[in-house]
């Protein structure tokens, strides 16, 4: 294993960890705040904000929500942050294991635009500080007035910097990248927005005073946007296993519809507890996702090159010879691709036929084999695999 593999195996599965115990956290306080049963309405629950009991792991638990009595602070408080830093840190690392290094290869698909390493990465580096700027300015601006217009601003926002990064940079990079703008905008929201009110709270109740109830609204706005990008987010951290969504030549317009499924589940997940109808709001909402994705993938581009006649085995194998054997073989010669990727090798007639499917999904729908295209395939050649695919994908 070389030590980029290595470092990417450490970064992703750490990363993987710290996601859950920050997004499980954070699904279980959301838990907790909609099933709190509402105090007594005595003056000895003043500062209480109702309590949850629950069963767990051979016991039960009561938790209460409340504010202290000044000067109650207790000596062993909890804080729920280092799952966050760690989550976007780790992140952080992959996208320089994954995309920065090697000469940015994931990062730059020539054929989107060509750029040098370090442009791709000032690129990459820029836009994920602009978005934090833009994103904080709007809602410490316009939405302390206008909320609505302020989402309004979100969400073009959002989507400009998603379809701008399609025309940056390979279709598995942008959508990563977007993956990072939004977890970046959340662990913003965490550590300038959230933790410096939860500090206000403490300093407040230490010093005997009232807590200042708009820093506490504030920071309540910036924790419902982390929720609802939770839901993007995670799909985005998967999409590299769908190159038919990243791959598509409308892949921004797919990842919308995803993102916009996404937070609507997630949205009537939210409502559940407020008593409203949630299960048949939630699941029309993934199938709007899903619709919208199989409708916007089936817009095929029209066809470059047509091709006449039959394309016979022997035709289809001289193309994967040329083109893919460099990285799909036993004896790779791609000194990136030591190892052939998925496993995928075309050293038999067997392998290729078992494969077909596949091939023409990567190779002549989604153009996202040969990687980057780095043995130059043509497009009169992804016809010709197409339509000896579509023939019946014979071996003889
Ligand atoms: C420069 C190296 C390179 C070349 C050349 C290349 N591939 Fe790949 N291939 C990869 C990498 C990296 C992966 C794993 C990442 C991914 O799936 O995008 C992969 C994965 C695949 C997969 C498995 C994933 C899946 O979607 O099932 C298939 C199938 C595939 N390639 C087909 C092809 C075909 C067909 C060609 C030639 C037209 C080709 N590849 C040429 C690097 C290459």
């Amino acid at each position: 294993m070389q030590a980029n593999e290595l470092l990417d195996v450490v970064f992703r599965w750490a990363h993987l960890i710290a996601g859950i115990m920050w997004i499980g956290n954070s699904m279980l306080f959301n838990w907790l705040d909609r099933n709190l049963i509402a105090p007594p309405a005595d003056p000895a629950h003043r500062l209480s904000q109702g309590k949850v009991f629950m069963v767990h792991s051979g016991a039960f638990y009561e938790v209460e929500k409340k504010l202290l009595e000044p000067g109650q602070l207790p000596d062993q408080l909890h804080w729920f942050k280092w799952q966050n830093f760690l989550t976007w840190l780790t992140g952080i690392c992959l996208l320089v294991v994954v995309y920065y290094l090697n000469d940015a290869a994931f990062l730059i698909d020539p054929s989107v635009r060509a750029m040098s390493q370090a442009e791709a990465i000032g690129l990459s580096v820029g836009t994920l500080v602009a978005a934090w700027l833009a994103y904080d300015l709007v809602w410490t601006t316009v939405g302390r007035r206008t909320p609505a217009l302020a989402t309004a601003l979100s969400f073009a926002l959002l989507f400009g910097a998603a379809y701008g990064f399609t025309l940056l940079f390979s279709g598995r990079a942008a959508y990563v990248q977007t993956g990072v703008m939004i977890g970046t905008l959340m662990t913003g929201n965490v550590w300038m927005r959230i933790l410096p009110s939860q500090k206000e709270l403490i300093a407040a109740t230490r010093a005997g005073q009232e807590q200042d109830a708009t820093l506490s609204l504030r920071a309540k706005q910036r924790s419902i946007h982390n929720n609802y990008l939770t839901f993007p987010l995670l799909f985005i951290m998967i999409s590299n296993h769908f190159p038919s969504t990243y791959g598509h030549h409308l892949n921004w317009l797919v990842l919308a519809a995803l993102m916009i499924g996404g937070a609507g589940v997630r949205h009537f997940m939210n409502v559940r507890y407020a008593g409203k109808a949630w299960l048949f709001p939630a699941l029309a909402m993934a199938v709007i996702g899903l619709a919208g994705t199989m409708i916007v993938t089936r817009i095929r581009e029209a066809p470059a090159v047509t091709i006449e006649g039959e394309v016979g085995f022997a035709r289809a194998s001289e193309i994967i010879q040329a083109r893919c054997a460099a990285c799909h073989s036993a004896q790779n010669s791609d000194p990136q691709f030591p190892v052939a990727p998925g496993n995928i090798v075309f050293d038999t007639p067997e392998r290729i036929g078992a494969m077909a499917a596949r091939i023409k999904d990567r190779a002549v729908v989604n153009k996202t084999m040969p990687f980057l295209n780095r043995t130059q395939m043509t497009d009169a050649e992804r016809a010709e695999l197409g339509k000896w695919v579509d023939g019946g994908a014979k071996l003889r």
